[in-house]
């Protein structure tokens, strides 16, 4: 069997499948990478990088309670792969620090993709590389604070703010002359959201644009064979996959098994569904310490994911999505008629976030000039507060 492409090489961290599970707040905790990690490895092949949850930098620094937790790993988790959130160089910097210097990672990503209003409303995620300076400085930052541990980090992007105003060639580049080990392209501006299609072409105009470190490419990979075309179609080194894994897990199993040249796919029927809900349950509430209703209030999201496309009715979907406790899952995943085979087309394509293309709400006068003023650092700060997504 041959090997689509060659390991992705991220610093000293060789991934022998390039193959990223993409950082999702909400979703890609201790409990699900497991679940990826093991599909991904189940057919003997490595099984590629799966990064946890975003953390915003603030909250780590002030060791809040659930900050730290996002930033932990199973027990044979390798590599330990983490997202930090920030606007500020130097609590960026005091972040990456506090990771590498701990030994709490093996590497970290850097986020700038996120286009919530609330986050790009005062400057932060995906409208901060529109200020050149701010970004060189939050990525040196981060990274002069992970290298004298042997950390390497990474950039996760979109193409820009909208189609006039694009920056992700530019920060590419910066990146890569910064000492960054790999970047991530999100093929959509902030304006698209999650709407229409990924633009794949610019994942192969950053490639071209960065010639030294690897460029991964992200968005709208459904299925193995998507992973296989942008590959070919963008010269990327590697892909990064969201939300076509969401109650899919096993979609990493067909992931490692397209890059390492097998025709091996997993097409679960019912009962397997079940059993790896019921499996990603106990996970949880492994990772909230035992409490079983956190983990179930958790699981619940993930409800609808897993049944896509299979034969369960309103109400036993709807049961399911209200659990409180192990035992009430276990009862309520019985009760589904286990033998339904695996539904086809049903349980493929798009899945998650879509939604509506939107026009970025940016602070007043951002796109005005790219450099920042004083009166714009101040309200930078305040979009660390209380973020989530990308
Ligand atoms: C629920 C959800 C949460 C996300 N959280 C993050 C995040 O924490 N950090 C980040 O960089 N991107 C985040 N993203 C963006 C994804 O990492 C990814 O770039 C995006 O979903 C496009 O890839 P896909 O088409 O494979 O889903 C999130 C996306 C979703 C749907």
């Amino acid at each position: 069997m041959t090997s689509l492409l060659p390991p992705l090489q991220i610093g000293p961290i060789t991934v022998g499948t390039p193959v990223v599970l993409a950082p999702m707040a909400g979703v890609t905790n201790r409990a699900f990478r497991t679940l990826c990690r093991e599909a991904g490895r189940s057919g003997g092949f490595d099984p590629g990088l799966y990064v946890a949850e975003m953390v915003t930098s603030r909250a780590l620094v002030e060791r809040n309670t659930e900050a730290l937790r996002i930033v932990t790993f199973g027990e044979d988790e390798t590599p330990r792969s983490a997202q930090v959130y920030g606007v500020d160089p130097a609590t960026v910097g005091a972040a990456v620090k506090l990771i590498a210097a701990e030994d709490r990672a093996d590497h970290v990503d850097l986020n700038f993709g996120c286009p919530v209003p609330k986050v790009t409303r005062k400057g932060g995620g995906a409208a901060l590389p529109w200020k050149r300076q701010l970004f060189t400085d939050i990525v040196k930052a981060a990274v002069e604070a992970a290298e004298p541990h042997g950390v390497p980090v990474t950039v996760k992007m979109r193409k820009g703010i909208d189609d006039d105003h694009l920056t992700f060639l530019e920060a590419g580049r910066i990146a890569e002359s910064l000492g960054v080990a790999a970047v991530a392209l999100h093929a959509r501006t902030a304006a698209q959201h999650y709407s229409g299609q990924a633009e794949w072409e610019a994942i192969a105009r950053l490639k071209e644009a960065v010639r030294t470190i690897p460029v991964l490419g992200n968005g709208d990979i459904w299925a193995a064979e998507d992973a296989v075309r942008m590959v070919e179609e963008t010269g990327a080194d590697g892909v990064v996959v969201g939300r076509g894994c969401q109650g899919r897990p096993w979609l990493f199993a067909d992931l490692a098994a397209a890059f390492n040249g097998s025709d091996l796919r997993v097409r679960p029927g019912l009962r397997e569904v079940a059993d790896t809900i019921y499996r990603h349950g106990l996970l949880m509430v492994e990772y909230f310490d035992g409490d079983e209703g956190k983990g179930m209030r958790d699981l619940r999201k993930h409800m609808a994911w897993y049944l896509k496309g299979y034969a369960v009715g309103g109400e036993k979907r709807h049961e399911l999505a209200l659990v409180d406790t192990l035992a009430e899952l276990r009862e309520r995943l019985d009760a589904l008629d286990l033998d339904a085979p695996y539904p086809g087309e049903d349980a493929e394509g798009p899945r998650g976030r879509a939604g509506s293309p939107k026009t970025p709400h940016l602070p007043y006068g951002w796109l005005d000039s790219r450099d920042l003023s004083e009166e714009f650092e101040a309200k930078l700060r305040e979009a660390e507060l209380s973020v989530s997504g990308g």
